[in-house]
């Protein structure tokens, strides 16, 4: 057998899957063929027929997941290692590897200490039994969202839905981030309405023993009271709602880890995503609802006329541009910013999220601010709410 790193690597990897000292892998440095692939990530889970490995392609906007027997993951990795993907990292409770190595599996094996002592209990899709628990919460019942067996109220299965797939969502996205493994973290939720989603996002962190303190600002007096009330009622005490609007609300460098911003009205979304990034929260998750402001300004070069005569078009349009023009700020701010789909359309038409990510190493800003520049000077663009709260717009 060849000694290449990469064979080394795949003999370690095949050896703690036989030990149940596998964690997880992660591998990178992606060079084939397909179009926005970034990633693939391997973790343990238990299945009805046994343990396999839950393998995950992770693209620019979507995750291909394929569960594998333990049996044939060193062959399926074996092919891709090298011709498609340049790093792999793994985790074992015995030891950690870190493969770089060329499309022939040439190149270097450096070993570690395992980050990790145990190996965690292999759970099938835990994120979307965590998300399927929260329909018994009490929290949604004493919110009219559930009756008492934890079934969606008439009328509000959508938003059990949406409820649901939003702490599948936040799992993902807490797991890839600086968050992961805190065990004390400042929240903020912009514009919580009756607090389904901020409950949610508490229960979340409280399940997983994690002392989140959780501060919903809301314009509207009679949810910020019903809420509190809740809050109260079941149990949840580093659970507050504020009074306030969105745009008035003191946020202090570091104020927050996380700063959420769900179907916040209009420009209510770039005034939470600039607290955001002044608070310098590691993660920013936001679901744009109405866009009015960049609508009546956009003025696109009359080859895209025959287009936007049609005023839908023109809405979606105003729409991609707004949350594009967000998500290059954010980047310009040193976030990686990510936009996708966060559930099907059937359940709500507003299912845009904007997530970022505040990177370690931001990107050069001036590069971007000329994209932006030129972005804007496309669509005749002089006004937008997000720039102007961070001085890219006068
Ligand atoms: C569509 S609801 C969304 C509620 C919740 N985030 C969710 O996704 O389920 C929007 C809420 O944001 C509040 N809101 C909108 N603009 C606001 C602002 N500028 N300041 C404070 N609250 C605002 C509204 O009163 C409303 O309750």
């Amino acid at each position: 057998m060849s000694d290449a790193p990469r064979t080394r690597f795949l003999a370690k990897l095949d050896a703690s899957l036989r030990a149940g000292a596998f964690v997880k892998l992660t591998l990178s440095e992606y060079r084939g063929a397909e179009k926005g692939l970034r990633n693939l990530y391997g973790r343990p889970v238990e299945l009805r027929d046994g343990p396999h490995v839950s393998l995950v392609w992770r693209y620019a906007t979507r995750d291909v997941t394929k569960n594998v027997p333990p049996g044939e993951v060193v062959a399926a990795l074996g092919k891709l290692l090298g011709p498609e993907f340049g790093r792999a990292h793994l985790f074992t409770t015995t030891g950690d590897w870190q493969l770089q190595c060329d499309a022939s599996g040439e190149g270097q094996l450096k070993a570690s200490r395992p980050v990790f002592a145990v190996a965690p209990a292999p759970e099938h899709d835990q994120k979307k039994r965590a998300a399927q628990a929260v329909g018994h919460a009490p929290f949604l019942r004493a919110l009219g969202v559930t009756s008492a067996t934890g079934e969606a109220r008439p009328g509000m299965a959508d938003k059990l839905r949406q409820i649901q797939r939003f702490v599948e969502i936040l799992g993902h996205l807490t797991d890839d981030s600086p968050l992961a493994g805190r065990r004390e973290l400042r929240v903020l939720d912009m514009g919580a309405g009756k607090g389904y989603l901020t409950f949610a996002t508490a229960a979340f962190f409280r399940d997983r023993g994690v002392d989140a303190d959780i501060t919903g600002v809301e314009a509207r007096a009679e949810l910020v009271e019903l809420t509190n009330r809740v809050a109260r009622e079941t149990g949840f005490a580093r659970l507050h709602f504020e009074r306030g609007a969105i745009g008035d609300f003191a946020v202090k460098d570091g104020a927050a880890d996380l700063l959420i911003a769900l179907h916040a009205c209009d420009t209510a979304t770039d005034d939470a995503l600039h607290h955001g990034i002044r608070a310098g929260a590691s993660l920013i998750l936001a679901a744009p609802c109405c866009h009015q402001e960049i609508r009546a300004q956009l003025t696109p070069p009359p080859v895209l006329r025959e287009v936007l005569r049609h005023g839908i078009l023109t809405e979606r349009e105003a729409e991609i541009v707004t949350d594009g023009l967000r998500a290059l700020l954010l980047e310009i701010h040193g976030y990686k910013a990510s936009v996708f789909e966060f559930i099907a359309p059937e359940h709500t038409g507003k299912n845009l999220m904007i997530a970022a990510h505040k990177r370690a190493q931001p990107l050069p800003a001036e590069p971007l601010r000329e994209r932006l520049r030129e972005l804007l000077a496309f669509y005749g663009i002089r006004g937008q709410r997000l720039a102007k709260l961070l001085g890219e717009l006068p």
